[in-house]
């Protein structure tokens, strides 16, 4: 597999949903949920999209799913390395026929499972509706999705309700793997479950990975789960990336105060390093009228004129290693390696 093929780009991704009021459901602002969004996912990596409650990763997520159509931008999905189709203009029925190749897991692995249908008939239901296999193949597709997933034969006629956090959402994964899919959104999968729990589900996730070569893009704001899960990371604010690096050099080196920011407040192994933790003023800025210029300025310790008034761009800084502040090459930032971070 060539380190350039892709399967996966989103070029200026914007999502802004309209806030309609009084009778005649006026449209008076825009939700700036998503807004210029450019990364890459290659065929069998995992990308991990992180950011603080609101910076609109479920609405990435969701865009790619062809849930939510952009704003503007495209979303080109080459599921077969050959034709690539830009989901964010398909046709519904362009959309169906690309939905076995890209697949989502959602937080809540209760809500997302029909309490009435057995594991066998969750299991069955994407087979059958699009007619991948019928009679013994059913059946044995179905075995193969529970081993895959360290489930049991005998578990197959029971209800989701008979099981715990973490076996349902091993039940979720078999469902989304079904029809063979190349990329898996998963959005916050384990943030509902127990930490020892979600150590079994991401290694499962990882084995998997090993096994079929799918691709994930991983949604997290826990910043330790990601860092040991992803290839590639991606950091959003407001609707917008900050940072864009491979895992380590962004552990390393972080080059966008955000980011700094985050790290900062990890729990370190190193106690005289507690007084080092950076606390961000005010609250994350409002997508409905973010701030001017950089939309991190006003809680950035380092904001200079420039930052109230200029948009930073994403830009190139090293090898791979993308940041969107203006004074990324000057600042000397402290990534979580000095920081002793207990992830
Ligand atoms: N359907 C919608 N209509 C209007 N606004 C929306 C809609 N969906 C999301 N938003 C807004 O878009 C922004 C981004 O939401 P999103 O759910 O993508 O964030 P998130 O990063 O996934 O947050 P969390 O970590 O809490 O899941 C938020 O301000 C949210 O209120
Ligand atoms: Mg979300």
């Amino acid at each position: 597999m060539s380190e350039t093929e892709v399967l996966l780009e989103l070029t200026d991704v914007k999502k802004h949903f309209p806030i309609r009021k009084g009778v005649f459901k006026k449209v008076v602002a825009h939700v700036k949920a998503v807004d210029g969004v450019n990364f890459t996912i290659r065929p069998g990596e995992t990308v991990g999209l992180v950011g603080e409650s609101g910076c609109g990763k479920s609405t990435v997520g969701r865009m790619i799913m062809g849930a939510y159509r952009p704003t503007a931008g495209h979303i080109w999905f080459k599921p077969d390395g050959k034709q690539r189709t830009d989901i964010a203009s398909a046709e519904p029925s362009e959309i169906r026929a690309l939905r076995p190749y890209v697949q989502m897991v959602f937080q809540d692995p209760f809500a997302s499972l029909n309490p009435r249908m057995t594991i066998r008939e969750i299991l069955a239901e994407p087979l059958v509706v699009n007619k991948v296999v019928r009679g013994r193949a059913l059946e044995d597709r179905i075995r193969e999705l529970v081993e895959l997933v360290g489930l049991k034969i005998q578990h197959l006629g029971r209800y989701p309700h008979a099981f715990s956090g973490g076996q349902r959402q091993r039940i979720s994964i078999a469902r989304a793997l079904a029809l063979y899919p190349r990329l898996l959104v998963a959005d916050e999968p384990t943030s509902a479950l127990d930490v020892s729990v979600q150590a079994q589900i991401v290694n499962l996730a990882l084995e998997i990975q090993d096994r079929i070569g799918l691709a994930y893009l991983f949604i997290s704001h826990d910043l330790g789960l990601v860092r040991h899960f992803s290839k590639r990371i991606v950091l959003m604010y407001v609707g917008k990336i900050v940072e864009y690096a491979p895992a380590e050099p962004l552990f390393n080196r972080p080059l966008h105060p955000y980011t700094e920011a985050l790290m900062s407040n990890v729990p370190t192994t190193r106690p005289e390093l507690v007084g080092r933790r950076i606390i961000l003023k005010g609250e994350p800025a409002d997508p409905i009228n973010p701030p001017a210029g950089c939309p991190f300025h006003p809680r950035c310790n380092y904001a200079q004129e420039i930052c109230s008034t200029v948009v930073p761009e994403l830009r190139e800084i090293e090898p791979g290693h993308l940041s969107a502040c203006h004074f990324a090459e000057s600042l000397n930032l402290t990534g979580c390696d000095a920081l002793g971070c207990a992830i």
